[in-house]
């Protein structure tokens, strides 16, 4: 069985492809562009990981180049994994074409060829990005999504697309709304490791904002692959099935914080700002249809996730500084 993995030098590809060569049989064929929304040399070096395992093979490939893509899926594949994404809900802001390039139209190239190669499964980035400003929680997947970003709006868009798409054919999809994910290899643009990168770069300033009043379903990487694993053998109920992926423990950033000083002597500069365009207050989504789906009940104390990433990063800093 051979599994295509888009985005494999990003924080979850390239988790999801290691914990696969690890713990099972497949074959994995990774794309990525290596552009550099942030530092290549981090996607480097998760690549130069994964090159430790025979059955990973890596192709340059960006989405928007059709070519490229078709001739990916010429490789005899089974199952796809999308993750390959302009992510970020800031940087939407600033460059919002960059968003449409890699999340709608790249998109498509690749929906279209999970189309032409009858692919069996097809597995897709979302993001809790979809649901917007929400005063209702937790978020379930069934509520009226309503993002306020185009990064959401992207994703949305992805969503729906695949509804119409696919709706008369056999293969299975499933979209994958992530809140907030974290953990060992992260992603320098997100909350902890901006803050770890401070603690451990006194020249740069930790932006806080909101004045950290901010709450988050901050969800540890390694229950994200467990729930991928699970969900790779599991039959759908529908063709198409949209699951939030998330911890469903809201944490305030203030107190994230607070974890991540209980691991340092030293603290960082920090300069506290008011609330953000494009950004939500709160996140919070209920986990009960995947914990339904895979018999998953329990995930990892999110105190522990923390300390894991802080010991992670106390050994690995050198790679993001
Ligand atoms: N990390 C989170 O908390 C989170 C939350 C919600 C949704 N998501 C979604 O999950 C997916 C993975 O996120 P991540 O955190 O690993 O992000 P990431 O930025 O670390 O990974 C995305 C990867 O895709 C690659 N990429 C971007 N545009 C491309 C293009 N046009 N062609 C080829 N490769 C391209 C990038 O180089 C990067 O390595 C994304 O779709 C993201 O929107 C992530």
């Amino acid at each position: 069985m051979k599994i295509l993995i888009t985005g494999v030098a990003g924080f979850i590809g390239f988790s999801f492809a290691k914990y696969l060569l690890k713990n099972s049989k497949y074959q994995i064929i990774g794309i990525d562009n290596l552009n550099d929304y942030y530092s290549v040399k981090i996607k480097k070096e998760r690549l130069k990981n994964l090159s430790n395992f025979k059955k990973f093979k890596f192709f340059k490939v960006d989405l928007n180049n059709k070519n490229q893509i078709n001739k990916i899926f010429l490789k005899k594949i089974d199952i796809v994994y999308h993750f390959a994404a302009q992510a970020g809900v800031r940087y939407s802001l600033e460059n919002p074409r960059a968003y449409i390039d890699s999340n709608i139209v790249g998109f498509f190239n690749i929906i279209e060829n999970v189309k032409n190669h009858k692919i069996k499964k097809f597995f897709y980035a979302s993001s809790s990005s979809v649901y917007g400003d929400s005063k209702k929680f937790p978020l379930k997947e069934t509520d009226k999504i309503n993002p306020r970003n185009i990064y959401g709006l992207t994703k949305k868009n992805n969503e729906e697309t695949v509804e119409i798409f696919f709706k008369d054919l056999k293969t299975d999809c499933v979209g994958l709304r992530f809140f907030t994910v974290f953990g060992e290899w992260g992603r320098p643009d997100m909350l902890i490791f901006q803050y770890l990168s401070s603690i451990f770069n006194s020249k740069k300033i930790f932006y806080l904002n909101n004045y950290g009043n901010h709450t988050r379903d901050f969800t540890y990487i390694k229950d994200v692959c467990d729930v991928l694993y699970k969900l790779l053998n599991k039959r759908l109920i529908k063709r198409h099935e949209i699951f939030n992926i998330c911890s469903n423990k809201p944490i305030k950033i203030t107190s994230v914080l607070k974890y991540i000083d209980g691991n340092f002597s030293k603290k960082p500069k920090i300069k506290k700002r008011k609330f953000q365009l494009a950004d939500v207050k709160k996140t919070h989504g209920e986990n009960k249809k995947i914990n339904n789906y895979i018999n998953k009940n329990k995930f990892i104390d999110v105190i522990r996730a923390i300390d894991n990433t802080c010991d992670w990063y106390k050994a690995n800093w050198k790679i993001y500084n």
